[in-house]
């Protein structure tokens, strides 16, 4: 283990930093936000976040609560945009993703409730394209996304891109796919109630942040991990081959997530 808290993996074409315990991943990344945040703001800017949901981002979105609390680290001139959002919910419907990052982080700190990006889940018929296109509208008039958070799937899909999606593509309604599903059923009383189909950034919106993070943890993800390791081209049957194009992408692991814990 280096001084630094992680060990680095090189696969075929992602480096991944390799953690003991996901919490140094969570406080290097929360930190690294932090430090973005700073920077801005000491010359006026905004910091542009995209955040994600998902149990992978809870104890980073609660480090960065501690940074708001214990550290005076302020989310003033912060403006976020979030991945994802269940279609057929509103955003006051507890298993939302917009309820779950309120409860997450949003309640928590000094975020402006109008610098929060949210797609509308129950936003339907001919206004769902002009409402997507105003997503990626409202993302670019802001700058563009300086940090992107990024959770993976157990199929490799990132944020609701699921196996089957483009490189290029962009925010825009979705199926679910089964295995998705049934790993989100955890947040539902009834399996039955996961929606089956979903709002989602495109693979093309979030490649185009300046810095993506993504991060895995657990043996549920190993074999996700494993063909990320191995991957030698983009395929759209496994969407997260196609982060290793980006010019600043890290990827935490643990070594459960690299199925040799
Ligand atoms: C959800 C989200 C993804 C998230 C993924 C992993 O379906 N739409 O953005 O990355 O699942 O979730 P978890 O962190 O709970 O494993």
């Amino acid at each position: 283990m280096s001084e630094t808290g992680f060990e680095v993996l090189e696969g075929a074409r992602v480096r991944l930093r390799v953690v003991d315990d996901p919490a140094v991943a969570h406080r290097a990344v929360a930190a690294e936000i932090a430090r973005l945040i700073e920077r801005r703001q000491s010359r006026g800017d905004q910091a542009v976040l995209g955040l994600a949901t998902g149990s992978t981002m809870v104890p980073l979105h609660g480090e960065l609560v501690r940074l708001r609390r214990e550290e005076g680290l302020s989310f003033g001139r912060v403006v976020t945009f979030n991945l994802d959002e269940y279609r057929g919910l509103a955003g006051d419907h507890p298993q939302s993703f917009r309820a779950v990052m309120q409860r997450m982080l949003f309640d928590h700190v000094d975020l402006p409730p109008e610098q929060i990006g949210f797609l509308d889940g129950t936003v339907d018929g001919p206004e769902l394209e002009g409402h997507c296109a105003d997503y990626e509208r409202r993302i670019r008039s802001e700058g563009g996304l300086d940090l992107q958070l990024l959770g993976l799937g157990t199929n490799g899909h990132i944020a609701f891109n699921e196996p089957g999606s483009e490189g290029n593509g962009r925010t825009r309604r979705v199926q679910l796919a089964a295995a998705t599903r049934t790993a989100n059923a955890r947040d539902f009383e009834d399996p039955e109630a996961v929606p089956t189909a979903a709002l989602t950034m495109g693979l093309g919106t979030i490649l185009e942040a300046k810095r993506l993070r993504l991060l895995a943890f657990g043996p549920s993800k190993a074999e996700a991990v494993g063909r990320l390791i191995e991957t030698a081209a983009p395929e759209p049957d496994f969407p997260a081959s196609f982060l290793p194009g980006h010019p600043d992408l890290e990827v935490w692991v643990d070594r459960a997530a690299l199925g040799s814990s």
